[in-house]
């Protein structure tokens, strides 16, 4: 029974992380590294697409405090990982700091949980990188076999040159008065443009940590163009006509419709918590702690340092989306480019659509990259099976982990549909959010001695906060997002039984002492 509640005591957390040979990562990654992953795994779906419907169905322009209540209490939490990461420098994360306070089952219900995180949000942003590079080809008159750009049973139908699913066109059709069986049909097989996309990626994070930060940095720079290009198109045209901008955003926060969540201040709340989307990934920075140079000064940065940059860019889209575009008309695949048309700028569509194919790309390399980590963590500790923490002796890369992840994260996004997965996601990253802000109140209490590089500010009010605010989304999310949660964590509780539990490291340890 003890066995469930051993925690793993940090000092041997800290000479595990200062391992080094044949099984260790390589250490390569910079501040900037750093900081260009918080904001490779951050911007993606979440600004491009959600943030439309997000205004459109719960806070109108109101969508903008929905990104400050969101952006702060990631703040909090951001505060917390940070402390944590530049003290305990281990590829684990949440995992790892749930191990070093709670004890080993709380470890392996937060690490089954981080999958949430991770492998399903690579998979949800897969069908959304699918989904815009068959849009884009079709833009330049390339059509892919239609059975090849779907998820089994899908149905789509040919409409003005393009497939789309009847799901996406059924609304416009109905408003054109065309009958949708008149149309050519076609049903899905298999999301060929999602998998491929994951097991490209896949394929760059096996070959090498370095390869995959510079692919990264690269990518992030054409993405935070895009979005840059967007917020500086948007406020030149509403310069010139302040009027527009008046005209949108007045009521800025429209009048509840009598339901909770459809606007008024519980549709602000609302909001936040499906916006909160598009924060998730400048934790996943914590991950690469294993692989950072000087990790206890420049995890806080990374940290930190991306989540600030996102955060701003976030409330600029935000404000210049709902004044530039009147809100209910926001509620489409690509809400931004709908900004950019009304600017009159012809390209911008073209130009949203390969900012969010950048953005997508490396939400995918991250969010692998960070599972990847945590499985290695999980498995050096007997959690999970040997072969998850084999490193490539020449790429020094935890290789077998990182083919496993990709393939399975590849196969669910060609057969499952699950672009409606993103609230999982949601739910299961502020529940990490809270174990982390708790770790932090816990060690400052059971170990103030330790060296803490970086230390959360206003302790304990910043992790109280952290907890109060997460709490508060998780509870924002409807009830059928938290019985799927449920699910999970009990699909995870019996694996714990079934196999980690008896092999566990740490429960090796014991018995052996007991049987001196
Ligand atoms: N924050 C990531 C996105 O918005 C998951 O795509």
């Amino acid at each position: 029974m003890s066995q469930l509640f051993a925690v793993k005591p940090v000092d041997r957390l800290l000479a595990e992380a200062r391992e080094a040979g044949e099984g260790a990562l390589t250490r390569a990654l910079g501040p900037m590294n750093l900081v260009a992953l918080g904001i490779g795994a951050v911007i993606g779906a979440g600004i491009f697409v959600i943030t439309g419907s997000a205004a459109a169905q719960f806070a109108g322009p109101a969508i903008v405090i929905s990104f400050l209540l969101a952006g702060l209490g990631c703040a909090f939490a951001g505060l917390c990982y940070a402390e944590l990461a530049s003290m305990i420098p281990v590829a684990g994360s949440a995992y790892t700091y749930g191990y070093a306070t709670l004890g080993e089952i709380f470890a392996w219900i937060i690490g089954w949980d981080l999958v949430l995180e991770y492998a399903f949000s690579a998979a949800t942003v897969a069908s959304g990188w699918g989904a815009t590079m068959v849009s884009l080809l079709q833009d330049f008159g390339i059509n892919l076999p239609p059975q090849f750009i779907e998820t089994p049973g899908s149905l789509l139908v040919h409409y003005h040159g393009r497939w789309e699913p009847i799901s996406t066109l059924a609304p416009a059709l109905q408003a054109a008065g065309v009958n949708i069986d008149s149309l050519p049909h076609a049903t899905g097989l298999f999301n060929l443009p999602a998998c491929l996309a994951v097991i490209a990626v896949t394929a760059i994070l096996v070959v090498g940590i370095r390869q995959s930060a510079n692919f990264n940095v690269a990518v992030v720079f054409i993405k935070v163009g895009a979005v840059i290009v967007f917020i500086i198109i948007a406020a030149a045209y509403l310069w010139k006509n302040p009027q527009v901008a008046a005209t949108n955003w007045t009521p800025f926060i429209p009048p509840n419709k009598g339901h909770y969540g459809e606007f008024g201040w519980s549709g602000i709340s609302r909001g936040a918590a499906v916006i909160f989307f598009a924060y998730i990934g400048f934790d996943a920075v914590s991950t690469a702690a294993q692989e950072a140079k000087n990790p206890q000064r420049d995890m806080p940065i990374g940290i930190l340092g991306s989540l600030a940059v996102c955060t701003v860019l976030y409330i600029l889209v935000a404000a210049l989306l709902t004044g530039i575009v009147h809100y209910p008309q926001l509620n489409v695949a690509a809400p931004v480019a709908v900004g950019i048309d009304v600017a009159g700028v012809r390209w911008g569509s073209l130009l949203v659509k390969g900012g969010s194919l950048a953005g997508l790309s490396t939400v995918m390399l991250v969010t692998l990259m960070g599972q990847s980590r945590i499985f290695y963590t999980m498995s050096k500790d007997g959690l999970l099976p040997r072969w998850a923490s084999t490193v490539h002796p020449r790429f020094r890369t935890p290789w077998i982990s990182t083919i496993v992840v990709g393939v399975a994260v590849a196969v669910f996004a060609g057969l499952i549909p699950i672009s409606a997965l993103g609230q999982l996601v949601s739910i299961g990253t502020l529940f990490a959010f809270i174990i982390v802000c708790a770790a932090v109140l816990i060690l400052r209490s059971r170990r103030p001695d330790l060296p803490r590089a970086f230390r959360t500010p206003y302790s304990p009010m910043t992790p109280v906060l952290g907890i109060v605010i997460s709490l508060y989304l998780m509870l924002s999310l409807p009830l059928d997002t938290w019985m799927r949660l449920g699910a999970w964590l009990l699909i995870g509780v019996f694996i714990y039984f079934g196999y980690s539990r008896r092999h566990s490291r740490i429960g090796k340890e014991r018995e052996t002492r007991a049987s001196a």
